[in-house]
């Protein structure tokens, strides 16, 4: 399949998906929305992809959303085209997805990262929801999730000043959780991955449903969710492999992988 936006590519069991528009800082339009969701798709059909990382450039993970393909807009073409709802197709995919951010995560690029299941950041990268400089406030889910990562008061701080957060801020604060050097973000990110990708996909699918049940529901509810799928775990192959591997001092062969 070829893409204009963005690169994808496939390492082992992990699936490599590269944003790709440098003279743009990685600026979101409604084509890499197309494409990201179409390679996301498409990675959580393959059986042979058992985790997936979304990555930039050195300089920019993503700018934000493209605001020259935006500005002009009226309130009715947003309003009847559900402008950006399309990126909640990301949250759909049931394998992990795993932001590697290096340079700007700005509005919708901070916002894409959120989506993701975790970040890992270089050292150079930083967050930010710049929106009220443009007159507007985020529109990707950033007055939710960044509240949800980093607590009411630095998402506001961040939602009305505009300012931008270090990694070092960011790791500190909850949104990231790991910070590297820039020269290893894609090895770490894809060594993660790799390690997802090695244990029993249905146990790594369930384990993601469930911590983000959390965010959806209240505590006794979650933790009754947690419980069934638990036990629900006891009618895999996995279970019986993981278990016996521990007891019998060697490495588990997971079947379902
Ligand atoms: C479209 C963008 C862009 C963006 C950068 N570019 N960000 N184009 N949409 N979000 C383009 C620039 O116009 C420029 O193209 C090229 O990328 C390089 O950018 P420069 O500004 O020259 O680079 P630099 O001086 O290094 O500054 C980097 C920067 C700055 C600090 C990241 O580009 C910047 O402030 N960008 C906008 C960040 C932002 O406000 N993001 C939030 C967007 S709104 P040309 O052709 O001029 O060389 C959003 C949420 C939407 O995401 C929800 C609300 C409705």
């Amino acid at each position: 399949m070829a893409y204009e936006t963005i690169l994808v590519e496939t390492r082992e069991r992990v699936g490599l998906i590269t944003l790709n528009r440098p003279k743009a800082l990685n600026a979101l339009n409604s084509k890499v929305l197309e494409e990201v969701v179409g390679a996301l798709e498409a990675f959580d059909d393959n059986p042979r992809i058992g985790a997936i990382v979304i990555t930039g450039s050195e300089k920019a993970f993503a700018a934000g959303a493209d605001i020259k393909e935006m500005a002009s807009k009226s309130y009715v073409d947003a309003y009847m085209e559900d402008l950006f709802a399309g990126w909640e197709g990301l949250t759909r995919v049931r394998k992990p997805i795993i932001a590697a951010v290096a340079g700007y995560a700005l509005g919708g690029g901070c916002e894409l990262a959120m989506m993701c299941d975790f970040i890992i950041a270089a050292e150079n990268a930083k967050f930010g929801q710049p929106e009220i400089t443009l007159g507007v406030m985020p529109g990707m889910g950033g007055s939710q999730r960044l509240t949800r990562f980093v607590g009411k008061s630095k998402a506001m701080d961040m939602c009305l000043t505009g300012r931008f957060m270090e990694a070092e801020e960011a790791e500190r604060s909850g949104l990231v959780s790991r910070v590297v050097p820039p020269g290893e973000l894609i090895e770490e990110a894809l060594k993660a991955a790799e390690t997802i990708a090695g244990f029993s996909l249905p146990a790594v699918m369930m384990t993601k449903e469930a911590v983000n049940r959390s965010y959806e529901t209240t505590l006794a509810e979650g933790l009754r969710f947690e419980r069934r799928v638990f036990h629900a775990m006891f009618a895999l192959d996995d279970q019986k492999e993981g278990m016996a591997a521990f007891s019998e001092k060697r490495s588990a062969n997971f079947k379902n992988r």
